[in-house]
């Protein structure tokens, strides 16, 4: 058998484990939507908006009343708000701290270790009842996303490093599927019926720290890095054991060269830092190409999507919109995993092409269906069928593959420190959409999405002409793809040497 091509029982337990730290990540993301009035109304019930509106209303009028629109009170806003967008700003300030963490005692323990803030963040929220409820499920979600921030570098980084090369795409989409997977789970059981009520809001959003638990337990039984253990570490013996736990018994010495050739090639480089890597020309292009990935994932409104969808469907006219959105979860899953049988056998450049195309051509039927919706009824019916094609064409590969390319676009050096700034350019922008979508919705009214078509279309273009082919490749010629374009100065040679200097001291 080709040596690297085996998936054995550990490989499948060990990307298993690190997808739990996904999955939370999906179910952090999802979880505040569905129950949201409810969770309005208790912020009322503790923020003493209560005793002020039972004032305004008759004695007769029912609790139900009293708080229908507990979510209109501007302190209300302010506390949800807060707690929605927290999470985010927890991930912007974590996501630059993956490639510490993954350093300083290995991906593994990195995740271990990190399980913490995701557990303490789950009690906060499950407990909140216990002091004031919205201070506790603020405290809750900006720790959070702090960890969401880290996991969701970490895993990836550990996927595709241990990931054989010929299944680098399935493996690390598996990423995405774990975090889709979350957003479904969450919509469904924050139903009213389920958990997403009056009495068990907290155990909710408790909950999102549970597959901590079972993570924890999982991890000591996962393989560290082989590329860690060999290229930052120089302990062949372990990178060996390594190998042989993850891919069975096979001759591991193609592996070992390849790692050898990396370590030659980091030991020169040196590590790089976030700073150094923002400053280098010899990074740039990657770096452009990594950043580019990230940004089309979240400015394609993909989260405007997932954040309004059920006010979307609303307007579109559909009479159950939860129940869309819960579909638009379903639909959302099914594509992911086409994306997993597709991503090694059509590349990462195909599938983001046809997923941004295809997006593009969505927003476009979605403007036009949202400006004769008055005029024709059935045009509701486009609407909601653009929404759900969308979603499609998003999971195909704009969704899965930023997560895993920046690991396969850099060698060991400069890995963690991009996975970091592309983790932060990620959340912000995420943030950014989610503060800014109600605004820019009510500005441009019926032609908002034509915003997401014109940056769509922008992307498309940018990535037929800059984004190589990375399927089947090493990760050392996947960087020499970039140095072909970029023409190595003295500039540069003076550059690697400053650096590696700067580190050797
Ligand atoms: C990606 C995005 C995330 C989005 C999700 C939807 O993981 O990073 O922001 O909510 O896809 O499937």
């Amino acid at each position: 058998m080709e040596s690297g091509k085996q998936l054995s029982g550990t490989l499948a337990v060990s990307v298993f484990t690190a997808v739990l730290g996904s999955l939370q990540y999906g179910y952090s993301l999802g979880v505040i939507n569905a129950p949201q009035k409810v969770i309005e109304k208790n912020y009322g019930l503790s923020l003493g908006v209560w005793s002020e509106r039972a004032a305004v209303l008759s004695e007769n009028s029912t609790e139900e009343e009293e708080f229908s629109d507990a979510g209109k009170h501007p302190t209300v806003i302010m506390y949800w708000s807060l707690s929605v967008a927290i999470f985010s700003i927890g991930g912007m300030l974590s996501s630059f701290l993956v490639g510490f963490i993954g350093d300083l005692k290995g991906r593994v323990k990195g995740m271990l270790m990190v399980n913490v803030l995701a557990i303490a963040a789950g009690l906060l929220m499950g407990f909140c009842r216990m002091w004031k409820p919205h201070f506790m499920v603020i405290a809750g979600r900006a720790v959070m996303g702090f960890y969401c921030g880290l996991t969701s570098g970490l895993v990836p980084m550990y996927i595709g490093e241990i990931a054989p090369k010929a299944y680098r795409g399935a493996l690390g989409t598996i990423h995405q599927l774990a975090i889709v997977v979350g957003i479904l789970i969450s919509q469904v059981i924050g139903l009213d019926f389920v958990l997403g009520n009056d009495d068990m809001w907290p155990l909710l959003l408790g909950l999102s720290g549970a597959p901590a638990v079972l993570q924890s337990l999982l991890l000591p039984l996962c393989p560290e890095s082989p590329r860690y253990l060999y290229i930052l570490l120089g302990q062949e013996q372990e990178a060996r054991r390594s190998l042989h736990r993850l891919k069975g018994a096979y001759d591991p010495s193609a592996d070992l060269e390849e790692m050898r050739k990396e370590k030659e090639e980091a030991d020169r480089e040196a590590r790089v830092s976030i700073l150094s890597l923002i400053c280098s020309s010899v990074y740039r292009q990657q770096l452009i190409v990594a950043l580019m990935m990230h940004l089309s994932q979240q400015l394609s409104g993909i989260n405007a999507i997932f954040y309004y969808s059920t006010n979307i469907f609303a307007n579109a006219g559909v009479a159950q919109p939860v129940y869309a959105t819960i579909g638009v979860g379903v639909i959302n899953t099914v594509f992911t995993l086409v994306s997993v049988a597709l991503v090694d056998r059509a590349g990462r450049r195909t599938l983001t092409l046809v997923g941004l195309g295809g997006m593009c051509c969505c927003a476009v039927a979605m403007t036009v269906g949202l400006n004769f919706k008055s005029d024709y009824a059935w045009m509701s019916y486009v609407c909601v069928a653009a929404i759900f094609l969308f979603v499609s064409f998003f999971e195909i590969g704009p969704g899965p593959i930023p997560w895993f390319i920046v690991a396969e676009l850099f060698s060991q050096g400069p890995r963690p420190a991009a996975i970091a700034l592309a983790g932060c350019c990620n959340w912000t922008s995420n943030f950014i959409i989610g503060m800014t979508f109600p605004y820019i919705q009510v500005f441009l009214g019926v032609y908002v999405f034509v915003l997401f078509a014109v940056l769509l279309l922008c992307f498309t273009v940018f990535i037929y002409l800059r984004v190589p082919e990375t399927k089947g490749k090493t990760f050392k010629e996947i960087a020499a793809v970039f140095q072909k374009g970029h023409k190595k100065s003295p500039k540069d040679a003076t550059e690697l040497q400053q650096l590696k200097t700067s580190t050797d001291a």
